[in-house]
């Protein structure tokens, strides 16, 4: 999960790392109110920035200087329902005006090929460390962390010699970096980012501008990460499925897709959309493709089932579900019960077709309960090939 600005701000903060005063506004009126708050410490100027999960905000057009509050109101007006990069700008945060001296880059993350972390900084900080990173490799600094030991002091100080930095500057720096590293490790982070770190006329080290990914895989430890998620943006059947533990990515085609087992899935899904594909091929029409992702895993109940088909036949794009069960510690009796228990409880309103192929474990006993159920919109298939080409059809014919 990504962090807005203000928020990996906020945690930077409750870790000590030093950060400016800021405040988050929906509203011109908000931000004009914070900004005669906020620049009382700051002599009156205050810095408007959008808070959207993308890059380069200060070149769209989306991070504004405000020598009074007057003016932080109007530049909120501005960015406020700006659109950068696809993301709309639903709120902005007023920060302090910093008297910057010089822009430096840091960042901490997860060195996925390397098994390992991986701290980059750079004296030449600022908007533009990507384009850098390409064009002079050399200024930007990349240090291996163990993880096991993280960047204690004798690491950061081999940070700030391979990043060049003045002798007079590097002990401040280290102190950041450290907190920055308690940031990583203590909240289970992939990424911390800092860009820029300024030095301001003062004299202080501050982390200006925050980029923080955590790891949902640890969100079990950390019950507060809970409150950063962006409802907004959240895809309200993926929030429903995560409620009911289930393991659903929502797509944008037209057949809903249940298996069990992420491989079973994954496989579902290039066997559909080849079917789909074809049959666009042989028709000309729209292409069909699935619908979502949804693994009910491992001996799932007729509950767990039944739950998925809730959820997949919520979203009104799907026309047609494919069921592909291959049954090993989940027992196809189950699924059975479970499909036959959803469409009972949605009753004749739902008239979408189910595609049904089980293999494996109870499968007679699965069949024979769908067979007995004789339910008019459940269509058995033996193979998985001949599931996926009627799902297709059944959907193209729908639309
Ligand atoms: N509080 C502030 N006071 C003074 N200058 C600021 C302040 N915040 C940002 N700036 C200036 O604006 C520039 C861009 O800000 P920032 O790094 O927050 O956005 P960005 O880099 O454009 O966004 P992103 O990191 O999403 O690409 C900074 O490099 C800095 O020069
Ligand atoms: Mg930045």
């Amino acid at each position: 999960m990504d962090l807005f600005e203000y928020q990996a701000r906020d945690m930077f903060e409750a870790h000590g790392v030093p950060v400016l005063a800021g405040a988050i506004a929906t509203t011109p009126d908000e931000a004009r109110a914070a900004a005669e708050q906020i620049g009382a410490g700051s002599g009156g100027v205050t810095v408007v920035k959008a808070q959207v999960k993308t890059g380069g905000r200060g070149k769209a057009g989306g991070v504004k200087v405000a020598k009074s509050p007057d003016e932080a109101r109007s530049h909120a007006e501005q960015i406020l329902g700006m659109d950068i990069k696809g993301h709309t700008v639903h709120r902005v945060m007023i920060a302090g005006g910093a008297r910057i001296a010089e822009e430096y880059y840091f960042s901490i993350l997860l060195d996925r090929a390397n098994r390992s972390y991986l701290a980059m900084c750079s004296k030449e900080g600022g908007m533009d460390i990507e384009q850098l990173a390409v064009e002079r490799p050399e200024a930007l600094a990349k240090i291996e962390v163990d993880p096991n030991v993280g960047v204690d002091d004798a690491k950061a100080q081999e940070i700030v010699d391979a990043a060049g930095f003045d002798e007079a500057d590097k002990q401040g720096l280290k102190d950041v970096m450290k907190k920055l590293w308690t940031v990583y490790r203590d909240e289970d982070a992939t990424l911390v980012e800092v860009n820029p770190l300024v030095k301001t006329e003062e004299g202080q080290f501050i982390a200006l501008d925050g980029k923080v990914s955590l790891d949902a895989n640890a969100a079990f430890r950390h019950p507060d990460h809970a409150a950063l998620e962006d409802k907004e943006a959240a895809d309200p059947l993926e929030a429903a499925a995560k409620e009911k533990d289930l393991n659903y990515v929502k797509l944008d085609g037209s057949v809903g897709i249940i298996g069990n087992g992420a491989g079973l899935v994954m496989s579902t899904l290039d066997v559909v959309a080849y079917a789909g594909e074809q049959l666009s091929g042989s028709t000309g029409g729209d292409t069909i493709k699935p619908a979502n992702f949804l693994d009910i895993g491992g001996g799932a109940s007729a509950e767990v089932m039944s739950n998925g088909l809730h959820i997949i036949l919520s979203d009104p794009q799907v026309k047609a579900v494919f069921v592909n069960v291959f049954g090993g510690i989940t027992a196809c009796d189950e699924v059975a019960k479970g499909i036959v228990g959803a469409l009972d409880a949605l009753g004749d309103e739902e008239d979408r077709p189910l595609v049904v192929r089980l293999d494996g474990n109870a499968v007679e006993e699965g069949r024979r309960i769908l067979a007995e159920r004789n339910h008019p919109r459940v269509i058995i298939e033996e193979t998985m090939d001949g599931a996926a080409r009627k799902a297709a059809e059944l959907a193209a014919a729908a639309n």
